[in-house]
Order: structure tokens, then sequence, then C-alpha cells
């Protein structure tokens, strides 16, 4: 009976069914993974190593310098627990903060730490690519420690998505990890003593170089406008006026 209904499917038909199941469960493999890291971990470690209150008070430098303003509408992809969002939702008085997590505990607490707000807050869980929002409507978009936990193509593939909701003039700001950091070649021999089973059993960092993502985001239709490398102290804390490093690069892009 089945091979008789696969005989009459069509080929071009049994590729997008193909395709959706294995979309759906390479999604579904990364919310399981994240959630369950969110649930594992307290909230002020799940998101990563380093100084929680710095590293987001750097990463809002960092929108700032690529302009963002209190009137700005900021897309937070993968908020996670609220790290940038504390620093952020003030600083948008006047405009809109959108977070987004593949983890829906990572969300509430990223909700509890927001608390109450001026600006405008929506926080969605969002297991795809796709972006409930306007062609147009956005003018910064970040991703800090979030590219460094995905494979090259999906990365591709959030940033065409988000090339559609931000305006012209807008930016796509995204931290990553060049192999040209001497702690990315460290990450990565870690992962590479680990079989490909390991590597997927957890939430796995994900190394790069400048070129790779130079050419992933050109061909998701940006432009490539300048670079932070993440171990010189390129950033000021706005608070104690220190230059620091974000550990990580970040890349700024405009549409293009
Ligand atoms: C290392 S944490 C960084 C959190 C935050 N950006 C920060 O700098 O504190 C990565 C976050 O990205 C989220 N994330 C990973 N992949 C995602 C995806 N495909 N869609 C939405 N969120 C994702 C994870 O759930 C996690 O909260």
């Amino acid at each position: 009976m089945l091979s008789t209904i696969k005989k009459f499917v069509p080929k071009s038909i049994k590729h997008e069914i193909r395709s959706a199941l294995l979309r759906r469960k390479s999604t579904r493999d990364y919310e399981t993974l994240y959630e369950n890291h969110a649930r594992e971990l307290a909230p002020g470690s799940s998101i990563g190593d380093g100084d929680f209150d710095l590293i987001g008070r750097l990463e809002l430098a960092l929108l700032k310098e690529a302009g963002m303003t209190a009137t700005s509408t900021l897309v937070d992809f993968g908020c996670g627990t609220g790290r940038l969002a504390v620093h952020a939702v003030p600083a948008l008085n006047q405009g809109k903060y959108v977070g987004i997590d593949i983890s829906p505990t990572m969300l509430a607490y990223c909700r509890t730490a927001i608390g109450a707000a001026e600006a405008e807050v929506v926080l969605w869980h969002q297991t795809d690519e796709n972006f409930a929002l306007a062609d147009a409507s956005v003018d910064y978009i970040c991703a800090f420690s979030v590219f460094t936990h995905m494979e090259h193509e999906d990365t591709f593939r959030y940033l065409r998505s988000a090339r559609r909701i931000v305006r012209e003039g807008g930016a796509f700001v995204a931290s990553c990890l060049p192999m040209t950091l001497s702690e990315a070649r460290r990450i990565f021999l870690d992962e590479a003593n680990l079989d490909s089973v390991a590597r997927w059993g957890h939430v796995r960092n994900i190394t790069t170089t400048r070129e790779m993502m130079e050419v992933v985001a050109t061909m998701a239709g940006w432009r490539v406008e300048r670079w932070y490398d993440g171990d010189q102290d390129n950033i000021t804390d706005p608070m104690t006026g220190k230059r620091h490093g974000l550990g990580q690069s970040t890349l700024v892009l405009r549409p293009a």
C-alpha cells in the first residue's frame, strides 16, 4: 500500500516532504538542546561564561556604535536570559525591543530580568528562521553568541530571512568565533576531540573564519561594514569608561 502511494507521489513533492521532515527534525533538535541546557544551568551561566553584566553593557555599546537610538526597534535574536535586554530595554525607552528565543525557559528568565519597562517589549518563542515581523520594520537585529552554536547553513538561513525585516540604513550585528582568536582555536580542538554524535549531544560551539562569515553574509544579502576583533580592547564600557574586548569577534552588517 505504502509503495503504491509512494509510486504516485511526484518527485518534486517527495523532495518537499523530505525537506519538511528534515527541517522539523533539525529545529526540534536545536530546541531540545537549548531547552535542556536552559533547565540544567542557572540563568547567569546558561548563556555563557564571563561577567554577565559587563558583557550585556558591551553588547549594547556595540549596537549604539552601529547607530541604535532610544527610538529604534531592536530584535535581539537568541535573547537568552536577558543579558543584553536588561540594558537595552531602558535604552530603548521610546522604541521597541523584540526578544526572540528557541527556548521557552530562556524566554521566561528574560521576561523576569526585564521587569517593568517604558519601551514596548515583545518576547517571542520562534523555532525556525521565519520572523513574524513586517518587511523593513526593524532598525537593528543582533545575534550575540548565537551563530557560535549554529552550523553555517543555518546562520545563512537566519541572515537571509532577517534581511527582509531590516530597513535600509539598519544593521545586523552578530558575534562569531573566527579561528584568528586563540580562544576559537582552543574551542575547535575541544570539539575535534569528540565524535559527531558527542558533539551534537550538547549545545556545541562552532568556530569559523572571517572569510566564511563574510561570504555567508554576502550571499544572504548583506554588506560587511566592520569587524570588532574579540581579543582586542575595542569597546568602551559606558559605566566605567574602560575599553574591553567581547571575547567573540563581532561583525556589523548593512543591507546590501
Ligand atoms: C549563548 S546564548 C546567548 C544569549 C544572548 N544573546 C546573550 O548574549 O546573552 C544563545 C541563545 O540563543 C538561543 N538560540 C540558539 N539557537 C536559536 C535559534 N535557532 N532560534 C532562536 N534562538 C536560538 C538559545 O536558546 C540561547 O538562549
